[in-house]
């Protein structure tokens, strides 16, 4: 199978921390080894985050504050690609062709984010795109969607299962700003939509849980039904 893997800085970097690092590294060589092709996508976690407070402290605009963003989420799949060694493309690739010819040649494209105004997720989506993925799939550190935040509001309900004409419905109606926390962004939603790739979010906070929902499909997250 083709995955595309969004592992979220939430996940792969709640803090830096080498070993957690390494363990996403070796789910992806088990995968690999288990004859999956993988492309990985690395977010920003608490460091773009810091970054990204202490520019908006600073009067610096948005687009400004998503450069910030950028330039961490880049930093990360650095640390990915070191981890992983020889089976990733040496270098995090800034555009679409080059993470799918890194693909076509046999090595791990690790992708951080491109332009402003959006997410690694919709990096993430457009890069399903362009591979023609078998999976999307989503390491996020919820559990899945569900009909709002479930921190701000205990009452959300969880969904197993979404159209894609929901997801878009259930994510517009969150605000967009430099560091706002969504399960996937609008765009991604909406290239999902169009795209049709099958498309997993899961709470990959356990690297296990990850291989699991990508090698046998086990998984308690959403699945968001094209
Ligand atoms: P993330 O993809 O990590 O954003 O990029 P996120 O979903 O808010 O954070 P996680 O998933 O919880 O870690 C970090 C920030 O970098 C900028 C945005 O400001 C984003 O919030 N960014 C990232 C872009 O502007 N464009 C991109 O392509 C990627």
């Amino acid at each position: 199978m083709r995955a595309v893997v969004s592992v979220g800085g939430s996940v792969l970097v709640p803090e830096l921390d080498g070993d957690r690092v390494s363990a996403y590294a070796n789910v992806s060589d088990a995968l690999i080894d288990e004859g999956h092709e993988l492309a990985l996508v690395v977010g920003g976690g608490t460091v773009a985050r810091q970054y990204i407070e202490a520019g908006r402290s600073i009067g610096a605009d948005e687009m400004a504050l998503d450069q910030l963003g950028i330039g961490v989420t880049r930093l990360n799949a650095r640390l990915l690609v070191a981890a992983l060694g020889e089976r990733a493309a040496p270098t995090p690739p800034e555009d679409y062709e080059t993470a799918a010819a890194a693909v076509h040649r046999g090595d791990v494209p690790v992708m951080g984010g491109l332009v402003p105004g959006q997410t690694t997720d919709a990096v993430a989506a457009a890069l399903a795109e362009t591979v023609d993925a078998d999976l999307l799939i989503y390491a996020t550190s919820v559990a899945g969607v569900y009909s709002a935040d479930p921190d701000e509001n205990p009452d959300a309900t969880h969904y197993d299962e979404i159209s894609t004409d929901e997801l878009v419905d259930v994510i517009g109606d969150i605000e967009m700003s430099a560091g706002s926390s969504a399960p996937v962004d609008l765009l991604a939603a909406k290239i999902i939509q169009r795209s049709g790739t099958r498309t997993l979010v899961i709470d990959g906070t356990d690297p296990e849980r990850l291989r699991r929902a990508v090698a046998e499909g086990d998984h308690e997250g959403t699945e968001v039904l094209p």
